[in-house]
């Protein structure tokens, strides 16, 4: 059995509105109140980071941002300061995330900024990294994950690890309705493991929290969460309705307390 807390992550991406916002952060709060053992956090975007904070309350859900920039504040229109995020009361930031790489044309270099800003001034890291179809089909998976790891943590410290969770996001899985089997997930996952005790070393390997996403749902999330090397989901679509989000938070406390 493992000591790593499940953590459920609902990424909002470019969607809800303020008010939609509100009402889908106070039930998830509410059944967050009676999640033991598991550990959950919302991402909406930047404008609705404050109604949803307050409408959270103290039920013990965290909030989180879906994009920071590395520059401290100053002249740079339309970007959102490390300071800011913490301002407003977020713990974490997405980062990575194959949508900033993808479509928002983000590399690594930018990422390893981004991650290195955040955490050296407080900012947890959910650092994501996955592989295209075309990627998996060439045998490449490995490779990317290597080079994405590589390049996104360059130059952070083991005792900085504490403040990262690793997301593995296939890239075709996302938004597609087609998910990783739980061999193709378990499989990288625990390549990310090896690939953190050569890096860096056995502990921090072990004790790193490493998320799947894509295409996480209810009917799904059991046989997923269930996997000894998977300690939680980040969860696009499903975490849009207060109805699909919460069965999902269910079954990380269903196997949280078992052996995997
Ligand atoms: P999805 O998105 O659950 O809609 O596939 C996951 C993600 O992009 O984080």
């Amino acid at each position: 059995m493992t000591a790593r807390t499940p953590l459920i992550a609902g990424n909002w991406k470019m969607n809800t509105t303020r008010a939609s916002a509100v009402e889908l952060a106070r039930k998830v709060s509410v059944a967050a109140a009676n999640a033991k053992h598991v550990d959950v956090l919302v991402c909406p975007p930047f404008p609705y980071l404050t109604p949803v904070r307050d409408a959270l309350g103290t039920g013990g859900v965290a909030l989180g941002a879906q994009n920071v920039y590395f520059e401290p504040p100053g002249a740079f229109t339309g970007e959102v300061a490390v300071e800011m995020l913490l301002d407003v009361g977020c713990r974490y930031v997405i980062l990575g995330h194959s949508e900033r790489r993808h479509v928002l044309g983000e590399n690594d270099a930018v990422i390893n900024r981004k991650v290195q800003a955040s955490l050296a001034k407080g900012l947890d890291v959910i650092l994501c990294v996955g592989e295209l179809l075309q990627e998996r089909q060439a045998g490449r998976t490995e490779a990317v994950l290597d080079a994405q790891m590589s390049g996104g943590l360059s130059g952070v410290s083991a005792e900085a690890l504490a403040h990262v969770v690793l997301a593995y996001e296939p890239v075709w899985a996302i938004g597609t309705g087609v998910t990783a089997s739980p061999e193709q997930a378990d499989s990288a996952h625990a390549h990310l493991r090896k690939w953190l005790a050569g890096r860096y070393n056995p502990q921090v390997a072990q004790r790193m929290r490493i998320l799947y996403g894509g295409s996480v749902k209810p009917d799904n999330a059991a046989s997923l969460l269930g996997l000894p090397n998977v300690d939680g989901a980040l969860v696009g679509g499903a975490s849009l309705k207060a109805d699909q989000f919460v069965p999902i938070i269910e079954a990380a406390v269903a196997v949280s307390g078992t052996e995997r």
